[in-house]
């Protein structure tokens, strides 16, 4: 599974702790990795603070990997480039979020990149990529 962050996620732990907590993105990471090892399931991990860069990664990703989980950060709200990236990759897809972005500013209540979803995880800090790899992998289960 390809694990993808956005711009700015690669300054969690700094980043207004108060709303995306005091982890580091390699804690999620960490996190991430020791979940995969006990679901039995591969995970590839990819941030980048370039929208053009994600979309690369997605169409890369398309042949090696089965599923994606995605926080795009705030291309979130902005990038019809990453809705026809996943939406192309053709893979069950989890749009993850760190934070509840409808209890925050009208701008995040939208998400671009949600109809190519099947499934968007909210408000529940990192646990929330745990809870991605496990709905993907029993999805892929079945
Ligand atoms: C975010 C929410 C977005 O609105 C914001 O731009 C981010 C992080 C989250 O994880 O809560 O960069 O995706």
């Amino acid at each position: 599974m390809l694990v993808l962050n956005g711009p700015n996620l690669n300054m969690l732990g700094k980043r207004q702790p108060e709303i995306y907590g005091r982890e580091t993105l390699a804690d999620v990471e960490k996190a991430c990795r020791a979940e995969a090892d006990r679901l039995g399931i591969k995970v590839e991990f990819f941030q980048s603070n370039h929208e053009g860069a994600l979309v690369d990664r997605i169409q890369a990703g398309r042949e090696a990997n089965a599923a994606i989980v995605i926080n795009a950060g705030a291309y979130t709200h902005t990038s019809v480039a990453l809705l026809d990236a996943l939406n192309a990759a053709e893979l069950p897809v989890v749009e993850v979020h760190l934070s509840n972005i409808y209890k925050r500013e009208s701008f995040r209540h939208h998400s671009y990149i949600s109809p190519a979803a099947v499934g968007v995880i909210a408000g529940l800090g990192s646990h929330g990529y745990l809870l991605a790899l496990q709905a993907l992998s029993r999805l892929l289960a079945r």
